[in-house]
């Protein structure tokens, strides 16, 4: 396994066919922030008209801190989750108190905003900063489970933290923000959960499970 091959191609896959995505005009922290709260349990497709209208109404972390809760839950309307929400306005305004409106740029910092979880710091660092953290969720689970072969079972909360050791030793130090976006790309077109197309996959040659022939075995999930 050449973990530099593996990333060129990869990254050059990514760069070529990524989807054109509102959350990937620039790199503003602010919007990248919003699309991934937003995605945590929604569709893409679902989140797209959203995250636009959001934006629209809320297009910096100033207007956001600025709104009332009521304003800012209404246009949130439909997507449900509403803590996600409640988190999202109340950590905006600490950024725009504590930190003049810049969001934080350390792993130590970014975590302790409300709704910041492992999973968001790590796409905000790597994404917007271009910082290599892993962002590690159930889709690059399935990604690297069979790319890395790895067969512990991603239903138990213990499992993330040896994806996120994996995804450190292989995330791209040069362009770490189209790496994951690449890997949670690939999770969405290609290395789907069932009949991935492996046939179309530019990192097939890397794969541990296409070569064993298991990728329909892994990941292993157990029911809880
Ligand atoms: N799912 C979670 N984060 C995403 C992103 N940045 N782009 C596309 N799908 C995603």
């Amino acid at each position: 396994f050449s973990i530099q091959e593996f990333q060129q191609d990869l990254i050059t896959w990514y760069l070529a066919e990524k989807r054109d995505l509102p959350w990937r005009k620039d790199q503003d922290p602010y919007k990248i922030w919003v699309s991934e709260i937003m995605l945590q349990q929604t569709r893409v497709d679902t989140v797209i008209p959203y995250f636009n209208a959001f934006i629209d109404k809320f297009p910096t972390i100033e207007a956001l801190a600025a709104a009332n809760e009521e304003e800012v839950l209404k246009a949130w309307e439909g997507l449900g989750y509403y803590s996600r929400v409640r988190n999202l306005h109340a950590a905006v305004k600490e950024v725009n108190e504590s930190y003049s409106g810049i969001v934080p740029n350390t792993p130590e910092e970014i975590s302790k905003l409300k709704g910041v979880g492992p999973y968001t710091k790590g796409a905000i660092l790597s994404i917007a900063y271009n910082i290599p953290e892993p962002a590690v969720d159930g889709n690059v689970m399935r990604v690297f489970s069979r790319i890395l072969s790895i067969w512990d079972d991603i239903a138990k909360p213990k499992t993330r933290k040896i994806f996120e050791e994996a995804t450190y030793q292989i995330i791209s130090k040069e362009d770490p923000s189209s790496f994951n976006q690449a890997v949670m790309e690939l999770g969405a077109l290609i290395c789907t959960p069932t009949s991935p197309s492996c046939l179309l996959c530019p990192v097939r040659e890397h794969c541990s499970a296409f070569k064993e022939g298991v990728q329909a075995e892994l990941p292993i999930k157990s029911k809880k």
